[in-house]
Formats: structure tokens, sequence, C-alpha cells
């Protein structure tokens, strides 16, 4: 496996055409491109994976353990719901990065309460795909 597992929740999947204005005009498929480049420039390999699903997400952080190096992941929706996935990452002793593109705090307040955030050695947010790029490079100096 990769030294760092990037992942992402529900509909970011749907990126460049969901709501453009607050996540920006960049693809998933663009922000795995510049992490991968990120990532080499770092001397890291990255596994880079998106799930609408709940389970599924619970299923790659389990199956990563004793595997990866660190991990950074925008759980999107689950973020605000998910204790499953809180307790699946608090199963690993590696590094975790929470990521947002946009800035939850500052959106309703169903955003502003995160499961990840007691894990996470840095919250990234509201800096769009730029964001995912530092999560890599505030990582590197933690594995
Ligand atoms: C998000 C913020 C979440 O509140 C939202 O549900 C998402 C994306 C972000 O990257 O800004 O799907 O995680």
């Amino acid at each position: 496996m990769a030294d760092i597992l990037i992942l992402n929740g529900p509909n970011l999947n749907m990126l460049g055409m969901r709501e453009p204005e607050i996540y920006g005009s960049d693809t998933l498929a663009d922000i795995k491109e510049r992490c991968t480049k990120k990532g080499q420039s770092l001397a890291m390999t990255i596994e880079f994976k998106q799930s609408n699903h709940e389970g599924e997400l619970v299923d790659w952080i389990q199956n990563a353990l004793g595997k990866i190096k660190g991990i950074i992941i925008n759980a999107a929706g689950y973020t605000h719901t998910s204790v499953a996935i809180h307790d699946a990452l608090k199963l690993h002793d590696v590094p975790i990065i929470e990521v947002h593109l946009s800035d939850p705090s500052e959106r309703e307040e169903f955003r502003h309460f995160s499961y990840i955030e007691p894990l996470a050695k840095a919250v990234i947010k509201g800096k769009g795909a730029n964001g995912y790029s530092e999560a890599l490079e505030t990582i590197k100096p933690l594995i």
C-alpha cells in the first residue's frame, strides 16, 4: 500500500459541477492528479479514493491498518454525522489530517461539528483544492 491514504466522502465525485461557487471548478480527478504530483515532490506515495458509502470508507480505513503512514480525509457530509468513521480512524496510531474545500465553520450550523476533528493533527479548511496539497505538506514531517 501507499504511504498516505487520501479518503474522500460522499458527493465529492461530483466536484466540478457541484456548487462551484463553494467548492471550486476542479474535479476530483484534477485534485487526485495534483496530490499524486505533490506526493512525488515530497517523496511520499499516495492512494486516493472516494466513496459515497459510509461502510466502504470504514472498510478502507480498517484495511489500511498497519499498512500506511498517514491518513488525509475529507469525509464530506459524514464529517458531521459518522461515529462509525470516527471509530474506524481511532483504530490507527498514524497521523490523521482533516481537509475540507470550504470552511464548514462559516456555513450552516449543521456543518459546525466534526467527528473527525478530535482525532486530527490538523484541520485544513476553506482553501479549496490547495488544501489537499497543504495537508500533504503538513503530514510529511509527522510520518
Ligand atoms: C466538505 C464540507 C462538508 O460540510 C460537505 O458536506 C461536503 C464537503 C468540504 O470539502 O468543504 O460534502 O467536506
